[in-house]
């Protein structure tokens, strides 16, 4: 398991381990089985009203049935008594991303829902089974989508720092009326932090990262009139001095071409040192900031043989202009060697750690 960024989604955590419903998985035995789709292009679902209906019923009912990601989540209904959903197991699986017979799929969601999905390429099939092409994650009481991966599109990015962050902006209690998560990914932050701010907007550059997030309200009718999904360089064409927070996990790792060689990945690449990136996300949420406005950034946090500390040597400037700052390491500094990545990644660095850079403008 590579550290950081390289955490991909499917290891996300043990509640969304599921692989991807591949069309590489075998042989195609039936004739209108999908073989070049492999992933959800979240663009076509939201220009389909019918698949965002029968995608937006899928989600409901998993909420009924208390679905947290895990298999258990079916589990736990059977012997309740009342509403109980007797496809819970299937609905389940669809929503851990996993392949399910087609007979069940169609018995649990019906043929013009399935239709449906089929046509904007919601739900693939796939050797005599059918599965969602995006996973449905869970957090607190929002659902969000995440797309299996593409070869050719941005990727979707999804993992242990991003519930790193959350869980430091949520324990953080704030509530307000204006809040902006950068960078959004798949939304699931902004989705969560609808629900305590007044609106909220997701943005990032990636289009297909934006059209996840616009499946927010989709998904969870009880946000709609509190979510806006936009696409935007960081914070460019936002209000400044406006937001009472702001969030983002700017891409952090130190490259500036994917590992492989080819075009750095725009999920991922904070630039040479990992922090060319992860300064405009501290600089511009900082002006985004109202008065008593808090940011929280995640990014990391490296330290170079000359001595050089690109994060901290930043930092004393956002103070020089009035704000208070404070740096917390995070939870997975205990999972990953963080100084060895550091390492590996980037000439001359000797320590790394992952940090949340939280940034509060005085009233
Ligand atoms: C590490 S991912 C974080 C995704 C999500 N916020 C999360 O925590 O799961 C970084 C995100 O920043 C986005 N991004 C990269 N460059 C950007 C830029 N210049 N402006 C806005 N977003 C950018 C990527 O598309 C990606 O979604």
């Amino acid at each position: 398991v590579e550290l950081g960024l390289e955490v991909r989604q499917e290891d996300l955590s043990a509640s969304l381990d599921a692989p991807a419903p591949s069309a590489a998985d075998g042989p195609n035995q039936l004739a209108d089985d999908d073989t070049e789709i492999v992933a959800m292009d979240p663009a076509r679902v939201l220009a389909d009203p019918a698949g965002c209906a029968a995608l937006g019923d899928i989600v409901r009912r998993l909420r009924a049935i208390g679905y947290d990601g895990s298999p258990a989540s079916a589990a736990r209904t059977n012997g309740n008594d009342g509403d109980v959903d007797p496809h819970a197991a299937t609905l389940v699986a669809l929503g851990r991303g996993e392949g399910v017979a087609r007979r069940a799929v169609v018995d649990a969601l019906g043929d013009d829902a399935v239709a449906a999905l089929r046509r904007c390429g919601a739900l693939l099939a796939i050797d005599g089974e059918m599965g969602l092409s995006a996973k449905v994650f869970p957090m607190r009481s929002v659902y969000t989508l995440l797309p299996h991966h593409q070869e050719g599109q941005d990727f979707v990015y999804l993992g242990r720092d991003s519930v790193s962050l959350f869980e430091i902006v949520w324990a953080a209690r704030g509530h307000g009326d204006r809040a902006a998560d950068l960078g959004t990914g798949n939304g699931f932050i902004a989705a969560a932090l609808a629900t305590r701010y007044d609106h909220v907007i997701a943005a990032d550059l990636s289009h297909r990262c934006v059209a996840t997030a616009a499946m927010v309200p989709v998904l969870n009718p009880h946000l709609r009139g509190r979510f806006s999904a936009m696409q935007l360089d960081v914070a460019n064409g936002l209000r400044r001095e406006s937001f009472d927070l702001v969030t983002a996990n700017a891409p952090w790792v130190p490259e500036t071409k994917a590992p492989d060689g080819g075009e750095a990945r725009r999920f991922a690449a904070g630039g040479r040192t990992g922090f060319e990136l992860p300064r405009r996300f501290i600089d511009e949420a900082t002006d985004l900031l109202a008065p008593d406005g808090r940011a929280f950034i995640a990014c990391s946090d490296l330290g170079f043989n000359d001595g050089r500390r690109p994060l901290r040597e930043h930092l004393p400037r956002i103070e020089a202009r009035g704000f208070e700052v404070r740096v917390v390491e995070t939870r997975i500094n205990e999972l990953n060697d963080f100084d060895e990545w550091a390492r590996r990644k980037s000439p001359g660095a000797i320590t790394g750690r992952h940090v949340v850079v939280e940034i509060h403008r005085p009233s």
